[in-house]
């Protein structure tokens, strides 16, 4: 037996999709769930956005009275640095060693001997507001009870918010709208106060805190105005506004049209205010934020007409479901989750990095978006068709293949090791369950093959040989020859998906083992697609993986675990053994009869009450494999598995709202059910429903 495990005795170095012409007529259908409100909601705001960048505005259409956030994927911000001795920088950091088959093997998890320089490596570099932009009222105090007649529309076609109301008997409207391709928000105010010179625009920042894991529903800090600077270059019907924070430095390029003035603050705040000059009864501007000087964004009406034409694009391209709204409610409730995380997935999920949980709303985990979540926050475009958001952060694997790398080998494995919680840069912020995880490892083989599905080519070879042949060789090392049982055993140390075990016992979970088999099985066809020969221990690792852990006829959560279905944490938190069937098409070692019953035993035993974000979506796909969409529908539209008013996942107990994998996951369970998988020509719906589809994928 080839002997090929990182963790042995003996050390080895070894080295466009055409779019089909829609049938269904899609507007009215997306128009049917434009948001209309009438107060701001602090939780959820409304956005326009544009992937890397987003702006969430208040009942106004600005940041008037709730100081909705505006973040990007490039403002990141660090603290300063531990004065402590020996842990002034990140190259002080230790980790710790922990057992690993007889091996002392160093992960960097935060070393309670360096509490300060761990927990600096966890909290930075953390993402910020660049600033607010609101309504001022010459001075006055107005709060929201002082306006009347509001309304508010969020236009989903157009990608527009409009915003009206009443002050002091006076008609206020209010566009405002994000430019598609830089960061931008171009806002349109007419007024009879606008040219009485009684209603302008403030603009104000705050501070960075890297202090909080969730920065919900506000991020920064705006009573700490003499740690940050703010400076103002004003030109012809523009000005600029540079904001320092530390290291961190950016600009606000904001143009006008007509007449305006911009003034600094008096009184040491960094509160800017802007007003035309009293002569119309508009005021037009654009505001972009960069962290370089940027070529002039177009005025107002350019930037809406722009915008219109993404958002209209976006809307008639890749795939469409309609579901029966107008006769069925929980078809109506799905029409409008589909809609709306669409809008949204869109303005949050499809950045040059793959999205926080939290998109652009508020910040989770410092900002910093989580590598084996990248699934769940991409995998649906493949589906639906929509490559152009999906390649704009995939890229992701190849960029950061250079610390992958050296995370492994640092280990002592072959190949790249895919980190967990990461910034831009791919250094994975030190964590016990960060360090140990290993699902997000064949997620690039899931991806690659989603691709060749739809683009056979060599361009699609060779775009991903390089990645899959490094996670490859990780997995093979990684995975240990157990010469007891001669068979190859993935962990200890591990963390399952269910992030709930102790992981010095945690020995082949179900979902992992299938999950290595799924990607081994990728990567050799990949080499064999390319002519090339396969390396004969990807195979041996393949073959001769352990057996899934089976008691008492049903598949349990790993290899060995105590008393799985009466213990209340070990049958709560993701089901991942679920994914097996469902997630994952069936595998070779796959008994469906056993399956079958573990299915059954989860629908029994386990704690739904605590279950978020893509549980829901896990079992739906599950459910809508076994063939029950009846079932995959209830999941979708389970009572612990809410989106609120503007369409947001809501957080729960567990994490903050809004939780994009939800949205996401959500998407990918419909879109497998709308495109049908192998061997199942989609779609499947509940019998009486009247659903058209077009122009979906098929799921592996
Ligand atoms: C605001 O909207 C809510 C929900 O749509 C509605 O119930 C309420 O009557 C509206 N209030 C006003 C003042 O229009
Ligand atoms: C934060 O510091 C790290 C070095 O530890 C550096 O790689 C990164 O670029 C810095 N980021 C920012 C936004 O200053
Ligand atoms: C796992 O084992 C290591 C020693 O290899 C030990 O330091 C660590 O505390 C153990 N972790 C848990 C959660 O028991
Ligand atoms: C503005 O008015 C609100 C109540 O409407 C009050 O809570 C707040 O303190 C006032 N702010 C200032 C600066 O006067
Ligand atoms: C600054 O504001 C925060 C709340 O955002 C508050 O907890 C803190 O006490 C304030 N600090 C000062 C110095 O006012
Ligand atoms: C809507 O469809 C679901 C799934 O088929 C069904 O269970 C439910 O009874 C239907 N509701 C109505 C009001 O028809
Ligand atoms: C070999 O496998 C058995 C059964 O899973 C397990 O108890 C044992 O710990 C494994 N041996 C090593 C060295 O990991
Ligand atoms: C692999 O070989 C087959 C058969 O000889 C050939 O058709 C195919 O083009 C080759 N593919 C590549 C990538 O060279
Ligand atoms: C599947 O498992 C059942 C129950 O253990 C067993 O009776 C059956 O033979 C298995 N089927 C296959 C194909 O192994
Ligand atoms: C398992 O199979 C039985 C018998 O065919 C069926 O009644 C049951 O619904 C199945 N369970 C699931 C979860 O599909
Ligand atoms: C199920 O989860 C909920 C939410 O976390 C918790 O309050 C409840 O105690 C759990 N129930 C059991 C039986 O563990």
């Amino acid at each position: 037996m080839f002997r090929s495990s990182c963790w042995g005795a003996v050390l080895l170095f070894v080295a466009a999709v055409p779019i089909a012409e829609g049938k269904i007529d899609r507007k009215p259908i997306v128009r049917q769930f434009n948001l209309h409100l009438n107060e701001s909601h602090v939780y959820s705001p409304i956005q326009v956005g544009n992937g890397d960048f987003a702006f969430g505005v208040d009942v106004t259409g600005l940041q008037t009275f709730v100081p909705h956030n505006t973040l990007s994927s490039w403002g990141w911000h660090n603290s300063s640095l531990p004065t402590t001795p020996g842990q002034t920088s990140p190259e002080d950091f230790t980790g710790l060693d922990w057992w690993t088959h007889d091996r002392l093997i160093n992960y960097a998890q935060p070393n309670p001997a360096q509490k300060d320089i761990s927990q600096w490596m966890i909290a930075n570099p953390h993402k910020i507001n660049l600033g607010r932009i609101g309504l001022s009222f010459g001075g006055l105090n107005v709060s929201e009870d002082d306006l009347q007649e509001k309304s508010q529309t969020l236009d989903l076609w157009n990608g527009l918010v409009t915003s009206s109301f009443q002050y002091k008997g006076k008609r206020v409207e209010v566009e405002t709208v994000a430019c598609h391709d830089s960061d931008t928000v171009a806002v349109r105010i007419k007024s009879d106060l606008v040219r009485a010179g009684q209603l302008g625009v403030f603009f104000d920042y705050p501070y960075a805190s890297g202090k909080n894991k969730f920065d919900a529903p506000f991020v920064g800090v705006w009573n700490q105005t003499n740690s940050h600077q703010t400076e103002l270059k004003q030109s012809s019907h523009a000005a600029t506004i540079v904001h320092t924070l530390d290291a961190t430095r950016y600009l606000t390029e904001i143009e006008w049209e007509g007449a305006a003035e911009i003034r600094e603050p008096k009184d040491g705040s960094h509160r800017y205010t802007f007003k035309g000059d009293g002569h119309a009864d508009t005021l037009s501007f654009t505001v972009t934020f960069a962290p370089e000087p940027v070529k002039k964004a177009g005025g107002f009406h350019t930037i809406k007409a722009g915008s219109e034409s993404w958002w209209n694009g976006y809307w008639n391209s890749g795939a469409f479901v309609s579901l029966p709204s107008g006769t069925n409610s929980s078809a109506k409730e799905l029409q409008r989750r589909i809609i709306l995380s669409q809008y949204l997935l869109a303005v949050n999920g499809a950045g040059r990095d793959p999205a926080q949980e939290s998109g652009l709303v508020n910040n989770g985990w410092y900002g910093k978006f989580h590598m084996e979540m990248v699934f769940w926050h991409l995998a649906h475009w493949t589906l639906w068709n929509k490559w152009n958001l999906y390649d704009r952060s995939i890229g992701v694997y190849e960029r950061f293949l250079p610390t992958s790398i050296e995370r492994a080998r640092d280990q002592g494995c072959d190949g790249a090791r895919i980190g967990k919680m990461s910034d831009p840069t791919g250094r994975s912020a030190p964590g016990q369950i960060n360090s140990v995880l290993i699902w997000q490892q064949p997620h690039p083989m899931y991806f690659a093959e989603m691709e060749y599905r739809s683009f056979p080519t060599q361009a699609t070879l060779k775009k991903w040989d390089n990645v899959l042949s490094s996670a490859a060789d990780f997995m093979v090392s990684y995975a240990w020859y157990n010469e007891t049982t001669k068979v190859y055993d993935l962990g200890p140390p591990m963390y399952p998906v269910s992030e709930n075990t102790n992981p010095n016992e945690t020995i082949n979970p179900t979902f992992e083992l299938a999950y290595w088999r799924f990607g081994l099985d990728v990567a050799e066809k990949w080499k064999q697609r390319q002519n090339q020969s396969i390396p004969s221990k990807w195979v041996t690792v393949r073959e001769n993986l352990a057996s899934f852990p089976v008691e008492n006829d049903v598949y349990v959560l790993y290899e060995g675990v105590k008393d799985m279905w009466t213990t209340p944490e070990l049958s709560e938190d993701h089901p991942g053994l679920l994914g097996i069937y469902g997630w994952l098409p069936p595998d070779s070692q796959l008994n469906l009869t056993i399956f079958n019953q573990t299915v059954d035993k989860v629908y029994q035993s386990w704690n739904f009450t605590y279950s978020y974000g893509w549980d829901f979506p896990l079992l739906a796909m599950t459910a809508a494999r076994m063939g029950d969409a009846e079932t995959a529908v209830n999941w979708l539209l389970d009572e612990n598995n809410q989106f609120d008013e503007v369409g947001m996942p809501v957080g729960g107990t567990r994490v903050p709202t809004p939780y994009f994998p939800a949205s996401a996951g959500l998407m990918l369970a419909v879109g497998m059910m709308a495109g049908g998988w192998d061997g199942l020509e989609g779609p499947i719906f509940p019998e009486d429903w009247d659903v058209k589809v077009e122009n979906f994928a098929t799921a592996m």
